[in-house]
């Protein structure tokens, strides 16, 4: 009889097999082939993991999730990290038990961005507490230094909890001096700023692994923290806002599971039953963790591969004169991205629109990305919200007008690039070249 192993082996080069011929490599064709903003790159190694969580049964979190978790806590030196269901779970899990270590009370003031991605202002909202949102600066995307320690003293912040927008870091450590940072790292993994890696800087940091992030578990998030209360306090608002913390299908790790006294239940109740805060079920599962380990391995290369990328089409459009009519996207002083996206600011008075560029870059079967919701104050979700903001949030409303912004994943090659900065400069030249001619036919 074969064993376990032996059938294992043998469904993964099976597997490995039908992914090859599912997955051939195609040639590129120029306006043919789509060029995404996103993707998971993936190879037999995902199939791999994936097949042993499944043989092993398990299912939920477990060995798989232990040890993805382990892996992400070498990988980014922080001594706790609790994977769960997606980014936006992550988010909520961080602000509430932020909320609850430092005693913040609710309607307390967190300081973020207007263009951010909304599911870190909701965090914010969700947990009882008032956003104060401050504007973002070209060529960064990010609110600078200066501005949010404004925002700090100006309404007595308790926090800043921000993304740092397309991998471009804000400066998490030089406004941890005035207060504690939440950086959602979702977009950022692999960034550095003063030669620090995001998402290690402030209290606490949030990862997302949905397919278009750095590395992908198809849905996932995790929670990384310095504090071993915050890792407790949000592993137990995480899974139903037990106070146990027994592993998934452990029990009694505290050696007096039915010794303990709470004051208005029996003596003894099953330490397994009390719950101490009110929770969600926000746990990741093996499945999901088994994809990280592999995606894990390769991040590395991937965050090499989008530095390359990201340089082509920054080199070619500057190249080509294309700052004359597009704000280019730069790192943020000392910083050193590891790029989510490559955005574009159309400047003020061109020939063009946004939205004409985009239609153009999708009929050429580039994709193309707004930046999120643009100022988010804008957003129907938000109208009628009662918060604060420093200064006029202009350049989120001209994000929200004149920025869309283009892949830059391991997926897309050295032709792919090319490709996209001759439609880009083409297109302008034509709207250029139109314009003019107009203006000819006004003036006979
Ligand atoms: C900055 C940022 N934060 C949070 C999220 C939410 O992540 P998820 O889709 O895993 O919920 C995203 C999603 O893309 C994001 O870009």
């Amino acid at each position: 009889m074969e064993s376990i192993d032996e059938l294992r082996s043998e469904m993964q080069a099976l597997v490995g097999k039908s992914y090859k011929m599912f997955r051939e490599e195609k040639e590129f064709i120029p306006g043919e082939t789509l060029v995404p903003v996103s993707g998971k790159v993936v190879d037999n190694e995902e199939i791999h993991q994936l097949i042993g969580a499944v043989m092993d049964m398990w299912w939920t979190d477990g060995t798989y999730t232990s040890r993805f978790e382990a892996r992400m806590k070498r990988h980014l030196k922080m001594p706790h990290a609790a994977f769960c269901n997606s980014g936006s779970s992550a988010n909520l899990l961080a602000v509430a038990a932020a909320k609850e270590y430092f005693g913040w009370k609710n309607g307390d003031k967190i300081v973020t961005s207007a263009c951010g991605f909304p599911t870190t202002l909701n965090a914010i909202l969700q947990n009882n507490l008032i956003p104060v949102f401050v504007d973002v600066e070209f060529p960064y995307y990010v609110p600078t230094t200066s501005a949010i320690v404004q925002a700090i003293h100006e309404y007595s912040a308790k926090a800043v909890f921000m993304a740092h927008t397309l991998g471009n870091p804000f400066d998490a450590r030089a406004i941890s001096q005035y207060v504690p940072v939440l950086e959602d790292n979702c977009d950022a993994l692999g960034s550095k700023i003063d030669g620090r890696m995001t998402g290690t800087l402030g209290v606490v940091a949030t990862q997302s692994f949905y397919p278009a992030h750095h590395i992908t578990t198809g849905e996932g998030g995790m929670v990384l923290t310095r504090h071993p209360k915050i890792n407790k306090i949000v592993r137990s608002l995480r899974d139903w806002g037990r106070d146990c913390w027994c592993p998934t299908g452990k029990d009694n790790t505290c050696g007096k599971r039915f010794d303990w006294d709470f004051p208005c239940l029996p003596q003894g109740f099953d330490h397994k039953y009390v719950y101490s805060r009110i929770g969600y079920n926000m746990k990741g599962t093996d499945l999901h963790a088994a994809i990280g380990i592999a995606q894990l391995k390769k991040l590395e290369l991937f965050v090499a591969r989008r530095k390359e990328n990201h340089d082509r089409l920054y080199g070619g459009l500057k190249a080509e004169g294309m700052e004359e009519y597009f704000v280019l996207p730069e790192p943020y002083p000392k910083s050193d991205p590891s790029w989510f996206g490559f955005v574009l600011t159309i400047r003020d008075k061109m020939p063009f629109t946004r939205n004409a560029l985009t239609r153009e870059l999708n009929i050429r079967k580039i994709g193309t990305r707004n930046l999120f919701g643009g100022n988010l104050l804008k957003q129907p979700a938000y109208a009628g919200l009662n918060a604060p903001s420093v200064g006029h949030l202009e350049n989120s409303d001209k994000i929200a007008r004149d920025t869309l912004w283009v892949g830059c994943y391991p997926g897309i090659t050295d032709e792919m690039c090319d490709y996209m900065v001759d439609t880009i400069v083409n297109y302008v030249k034509v709207a250029e070249k139109l314009v003019s001619t107009n203006v000819e036919i006004m003036w006979e």
